[in-house]
């Protein structure tokens, strides 16, 4: 927090400093309760993340409508790279963008024809995949919300 505005943390007067930086650049000594707003975190991390994916490309490899549109023969790669960025959407390490730049999610699916019915299978066995996580119920649906938009978001092609 305080590394955002140091010259306000150094002032005790300043009144653009946030109190926790003035209650700091007065000497004092307090605590904080450990809030966390980090989703990634909140849910259980990589190890949460990658039972996601996992069960999600156990599904895509058995579908008829999916499994043909994957460039590569193993899906192996592509699992990382859907793991990477929903690690990373989601709060969690930044590997994604180191690896592949922005993600421009729409864009990258253009050479590949996401028709409603790519789409359906496509949240059938991400469906199936969240109901694997045994989630609380107000992060199931926070990240079902999110799939479900995105999803519909990458539709480029009529059925
Ligand atoms: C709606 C149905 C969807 C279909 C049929 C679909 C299909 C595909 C295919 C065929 C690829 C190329 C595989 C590869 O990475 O080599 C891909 C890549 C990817 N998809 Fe999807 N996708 C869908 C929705 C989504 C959604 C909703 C998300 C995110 C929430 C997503 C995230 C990604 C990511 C991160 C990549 C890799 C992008 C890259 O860095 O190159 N996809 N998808």
């Amino acid at each position: 927090m305080s590394t955002q505005n140091p010259s306000a943390a150094e002032n005790p007067g300043d009144r653009t400093a946030l109190p926790v930086e003035r209650l700091a650049a007065a000497g004092r000594q307090f605590t904080q309760p450990q809030y966390t707003d980090n989703f990634y975190e909140a849910v259980g991390g990589h190890e949460v993340f990658v039972r996601l994916v996992d069960a999600f490309y156990d599904g895509v490899a058995q579908d008829e409508v999916l499994r043909p549109m994957y460039p590569e023969e193993d899906l192996a790669p592509a699992k990382q790279r859907l793991l990477l960025f929903l690690e990373q959407y989601w709060g969690g390490p930044k590997t994604y963008g180191e690896q592949r730049g922005h993600p421009r999610l729409r864009m990258r699916h253009l050479p590949f024809r996401v028709t409603p019915q790519a789409r359906d299978h496509w949240l059938q066995h991400m469906r199936a995949a969240v109901d694997a996580l045994g989630m609380a119920p107000l992060h199931e649906a926070t990240l079902w919300d999110y799939l479900e938009r995105a999803a519909h978001s990458m539709v480029n092609a009529a059925d």
